[in-house]
């Protein structure tokens, strides 16, 4: 049955005829067909892919959408629609930090995304908690460089920074609203983590920048939802240095000395001072995950190998839920030929090796503010009310730093500091500003959807729905 959604059903069809018949005459109409981009929308639709052995009912796509002709810089996507009904369901995109890491290997494969890799590198599983229970999710790898996003003027790799990712992804989504024009206008929301926290403010106000100017209203922006981001170098740096101190995993003078050297640096680029302390902390902290310090870290002989895990004998495994070596499994999976060929990346374009995070990106890394809070208050003031969340077992953006970003916008509170509820638990807390909703995740480390499926599941559904955290019912009185 041809998918009602898609209005040319028999495009491959016609064009294979007419092919046929005026290969020569017609070559120029045949690639311009190609070029139409709804015709894309279906040449980018995945079928089944590797390691895929149960049926979803929803369609996913994925492809390239180019951003500068002029350079030849693509950026690749993942678009996966909603499990039911995506003709109602908003638009979500959903963009990871690093700098340099992809969005892909994070948020598809191990935090929001409905397929999961398996320990074995090779099988999916469907994610029971994916936020395509909700929303229809767009997986952006940006900038170019990072995942399977490319560039033909490889000096771009070496000039990556904060403006240029946010140009490149606002005429990514302009492109690719051409491809989806179903999508256009539809609630719109874009959701990140960790860097992102530089991104997802960045790209919110190039689009409603972009709309004030253009009256364009085919981005339909409706807020912005980040978690454990960098948002102010200096209130991030002070927050992380107590919250190592206060949990206990670095010394009293250690802690004197960070505050000493690295409070007022920038975060991607600070002195060697600062460099050589930050060195020592992490001596001091030992082999543990700092994204999640209370959980065992990906010990499975990585570091030795840094290729593939040990499978079978995995050390450091005590939760079934928690897999620390999750990135692992996608460094297998994304570099098998089969599996970039199901998500059509193209052999001429692929990455000599697919990386979770691209270390040239990041080291290359250019213009980074220290601060976006003139971004929120300009975007508060334009009448969006965003979402801030924080896993409080984080050490690398912590609960802290985050509590001291928000503070520094000195916004009326609306509702007051309490606690939210799950299955009649605290899931964490929550206080409501004016323009902004912030959430803490109980327990949750930095990657919040990887650790707390359900609780981030129930808190996306919150943030569309703009409505408060659940709190404890009472069925007592009645
Ligand atoms: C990169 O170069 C190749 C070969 O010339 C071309 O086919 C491709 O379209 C270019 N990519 C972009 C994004 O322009
Ligand atoms: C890790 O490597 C060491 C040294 O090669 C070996 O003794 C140990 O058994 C390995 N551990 C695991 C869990 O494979």
């Amino acid at each position: 049955m041809p998918d009602p959604r898609f209005p040319f059903g028999s495009f491959e069809f016609s064009i294979a005829t007419t092919l046929i018949i005026f290969v020569n005459l017609y070559l120029g109409v045949f690639a311009s067909s190609l070029r139409d981009p709804v015709a894309q929308q279906h040449l980018d639709r995945v079928l089944k892919l590797p390691g895929q052995n149960f049926d979803v009912n929803f369609a996913h796509y994925s492809g390239y959408v180019t951003v500068n002709e002029k350079y030849g810089r693509a950026l690749f996507y993942w678009f996966v629609e909603a499990v039911e009904d995506p003709q109602s369901k908003p638009l979500l995109l959903r963009l990871n930090g690093g700098p340099g890491c992809s969005s892909i290997a994070y948020g598809m494969a191990e935090e929001i995304g409905p397929f999961h890799i398996k320990p074995d590198g090779k099988t999916l599983y469907l994610n029971p908690y994916s936020w395509n229970q909700v929303a229809n999710i767009l997986f952006l790898d940006s900038p170019a460089g990072v995942g399977y996003s490319y560039s033909n003027t490889s000096s771009d790799l070496l000039n990556n920074g904060d403006k240029k990712t946010a140009a490149d992804s606002l005429a990514f989504l302009l492109n690719w609203f051409e491809r989806f024009p179903q999508y256009k206008g539809r609630d719109f929301y874009i959701t990140g983590e960790s860097y992102a926290g530089h991104y997802v403010p960045q790209l919110s106000q190039a689009i409603v920048r972009y709309n004030q100017v253009t009256k364009d209203e085919k981005i339909n922006l409706r807020s912005y939802m980040v978690g454990n981001a960098l948002t102010d170098d200096y209130h991030d740096h002070l927050g992380l240095f107590q919250f190592m101190w206060a949990a206990g995993l670095i010394s009293d003078q250690t802690y004197k000395k960070l505050n000493l050297l690295c409070d007022f640096e920038s975060f991607i680029h600070s002195s060697v001072a600062c460099d050589k302390m930050e060195d020592i902390a992490a001596k001091e902290l030992g082999n543990i995950d700092p994204y999640s310090i209370f959980t065992p870290s990906c010990s499975a002989n990585v570091s030795q190998s840094n290729l593939l895990p040990k499978r079978k004998h995995r050390v450091g495994r005590v939760s079934e839920k928690y897999d620390p070596c999750t990135e692992t499994h996608s460094t297998v999976y994304f570099n098998l030929p089969e599996v970039q060929k199901a998500l059509h990346v193209s052999p001429e374009f692929a990455p000599a090796r697919w990386e979770t995070c691209s270390e040239v990106v990041n080291i290359n890394w250019k213009d980074s503010p220290r601060t976006v809070l003139d971004i929120y208050k300009e975007l508060i003031r334009s009448g969006l009310h965003l979402w801030v969340f924080s896993g409080d077992t984080d050490a690398v953006i912590p609960v802290t730093s985050t509590r001291y970003s928000i503070d520094a916008l000195k916004l009326p509170t609306v509702k007051p500091w309490g606690a939210w509820y799950d299955d009649g638990q605290v899931g964490g807390w929550t206080q409501e500003y004016a323009g902004l909703t912030f959430v803490v995740v109980r327990g949750a480390g930095h990657e919040v959807p990887l650790h707390k499926p359900k609780q981030a599941l129930t808190l996306v559904k919150a943030f569309l729905s703009g409505t408060p955290m659940p709190t404890l019912q009472l069925v007592s009185d009645s």
